[in-house]
């Protein structure tokens, strides 16, 4: 199955960083791109539209691409919102993705599952695939509540109407992110089997949290492991290109 790599700029990047960086992804991946695998970029709001256009510009290969994301989108589809972004919006800048519910917005941003959920609906509307990230803290895990938080998120950020071919899961462990700390390969194994007994077979479900060119084949090659959703790594093309290149054998 072909694995989807998706690279999550955070906040992080100006347009020259940006051009240098696409630059330096798309050679290497043209030969595999949509065959071994398929790549998502999420950069900053303020890059969506210079991105979508500069890999236009480097263009891969027949109707191959790389294609564009968000990181975060408002439940509403206009209105007094200073500061936030339509889904609509997104889609007008050329992204056919979302994610929703980062750990980072859950917990520096107090959302709730219900808020995921009426973002993660709205998006749908308006034609996006969505990422709704899950994971648990580290008091969880170390309480053994990390199946019973995973339960919860999963039944409270995905809306209804979710379909394999609109949602993308991404397990994100948030005592995994940006901390070096990488989840064992059983608990990427047990947690991810979980995930698939609730969001069924057809669903996408990726791997995030330091994730990094020597942890990748490890982690693509774990049953149920779709493809990973990759932070601080995918801000260095090489090493980017080089987890992409680990979900076709090396
Ligand atoms: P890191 O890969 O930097 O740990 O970040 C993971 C993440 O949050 C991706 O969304």
């Amino acid at each position: 199955m072909t694995k989807l790599i998706v690279g999550n700029w955070k906040m992080n990047g100006l347009k020259a960083d940006a051009r240098l960086r696409l630059g330096e992804i798309v050679t290497p991946v043209s030969a595999d791109i949509d065959v071994a695998y398929s790549i998502v970029l999420c950069p900053p709001a303020t890059l969506l539209g210079y991105v979508r256009q500069a890999l236009d510009d480097l263009y891969i290969c027949g109707e191959a691409t790389i294609s564009v994301g968000a990181q975060d989108c408002h439940a509403e589809s206009h209105g007094a919102f200073t500061g936030d972004i339509a889904p609509r919006m997104l889609t007008d800048m050329g992204c056919t993705h979302v994610i929703v519910g980062h750990s980072e917005r859950r917990h520096g941003h107090g959302e709730t599952d219900a808020q995921v959920a009426a973002k993660a609906q709205a998006a749908h509307q308006a034609g996006l695939i969505t990422i709704i990230c899950l994971g648990e803290t580290e008091s969880e895990r170390t309480a053994g509540h990390h199946f019973d938080v995973v339960s919860r998120q999963i039944k409270g950020s995905l809306p209804s109407g979710v379909t394999p071919a609109n949602t993308v899961v991404a397990y994100e462990p948030v005592w995994a992110i940006g901390t070096g700390k990488t989840a064992t390969a059983d608990d990427v194994r047990e947690m991810h089997a979980h995930i698939r007994q609730q969001c069924g077979e057809g669903m996408t479900i990726l791997y995030g949290g330091s994730v990094k060119p020597g942890n990748a084949a490890e982690i693509l090659s774990t049953p149920n492991v779709d493809g990973v959703l990759v932070g601080g790594a995918s801000l260095v093309a090489a090493d980017f290109v080089a987890i992409a290149r680990a979900a076709s054998g090396g």
